[in-house]
């Protein structure tokens, strides 16, 4: 059975998210129980992001393994060098201490600090990486045959490190570039997870993929090969953007919570729609359901492939109260409702699963 672990630190090798069988859990009660105003549906600048980032940054790879057998390594940004940049916003500017850029910096720094991962509706756990969603990247792997997601809507909601969009990226900066234009839209709670790991996390699966190969090259000369640091440099976030321009892929940024989530404001329904370790909460799972059913337009066409939603979760949250059979019951009882379907299922040790949700 899975519980939220408190106490425990990344375990180490790969830095996922906490979890234990028999650590003390916190449930949501005390935060719960405060009248805590939800953040509210913003859109950060990519480019406002990369620029609020120090100099280098540094990375270390994560590993995922696939259903195919292989495994594939993506780069993430290390956890100790975001709080490096949150300690060093607090000291730079002591007088603007009000800002709502320092006021950030310094909640996302209790978030680092605390013994806790998860702050109901403060925040949601996104600085870490939470093992499902490289179930999530393994199936979309398994699926890549069928499905090229070159052309399409993706929508990655409560994305955190972004695990399943990192490897969408992966694919798309491995292939020749196309003319088909893909949009990638990304959500957490909470925008300093935007800007500390999403979009670094972003621009360093870039930087290790074929498409910026020429760019090492021109680079290897003054960086130390050996160390797992990026300078960002202007050129680098030039080449990035024109990158992005060549592969024909959009990227846009959302913090906030569910409930003000607004689809309208995205330019249209997706044909893939992510989220792993998202149902873990009974009182979120309403608006996270109204989300996922909105985006996929449930009201199109649903002829096979026309959108994909898949939810990669533990089977049981215990301590927290939600799991499989609570989001399916939610996603029956939504409007008009939906139908859940397993698509992968891990049943030894803690239970996870993939699932495909089908919009009536
Ligand atoms: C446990 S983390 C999982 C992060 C990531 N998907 C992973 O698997 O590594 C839960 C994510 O859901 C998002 N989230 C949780 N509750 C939310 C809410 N009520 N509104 C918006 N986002 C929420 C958080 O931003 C957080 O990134």
């Amino acid at each position: 059975m899975f519980k939220f672990n408190f106490d425990v630190e990344d375990d180490g090798e790969q830095g996922i998210g906490s979890l234990g069988e028999n650590s003390t859990t916190q449930n949501r009660g005390p935060a719960s129980a405060q009248t805590v105003v939800p953040d509210a549906f913003t859109e950060l600048s990519l480019v406002n992001a990369l620029d609020s980032l120090p100099s280098k940054i540094s990375y270390s790879p994560i590993t995922i393994p696939l259903a195919s057998g292989g495994e594939l390594s993506l780069p993430r940004r290390d956890l100790f060098d975001a709080r490096f940049q949150l300690i060093s916003q607090n000291a730079d500017d002591p007088d603007a201490s009000e800002q709502p850029s320092v006021v950030n910096a310094r909640s996302a720094l209790q978030f680092l600090d605390a013994p806790s991962d998860l702050v109901p509706l403060v925040y949601e756990g996104g600085l870490k990486t939470w093992e499902c969603s490289l179930d999530l990247a393994s199936y979309l792997d398994s699926i890549s045959s069928q499905f090229d997601v070159r052309g399409k809507r993706v929508l990655e909601i409560g994305c955190g490190t972004s695990i399943p969009s990192l490897y969408i990226l992966h694919r798309i900066f491995s292939s020749p570039p196309s003319q088909n234009q893909t949009h990638i839209h990304l959500q957490d709670y909470n925008a300093s997870v935007l800007e500390l790991v999403t979009i670094p996390n972003i621009i360093l699966t870039w930087y290790l993929s074929e498409a910026a190969e020429t760019y090492r090259k021109s680079e290897e000369e003054q960086t130390d090969s050996a160390s797992l640091e990026l300078n960002m440099s202007d050129n680098l976030k030039d080449t990035f953007h024109q990158s992005l321009i060549t592969y024909g892929v959009h990227l846009r940024f959302f913090s906030g919570s569910w409930d003000t989530f607004d689809l309208r404001k995205l330019g249209g329904s997706y044909n893939l729609v992510l989220t792993s370790e998202t149902i873990y909460c009974m009182e979120s799972l309403p608006s996270l359901a109204a989300v996922m059913r909105g985006a996929c337009n449930a009201e199109g066409p649903t002829d096979t492939y026309q959108y994909l939603c898949l939810v990669a979760a533990k089977v049981l949250y215990f301590g927290v109260g939600g799991g499989v059979a609570e989001f399916v019951r939610c996603v029956r009882d939504l409007d008009t409702g939906g139908t859940v379907e397993t698509v992968w299922e891990k049943t030894q040790g803690v239970e996870r699963r993939v699932m495909s949700v089908r919009w009536n």
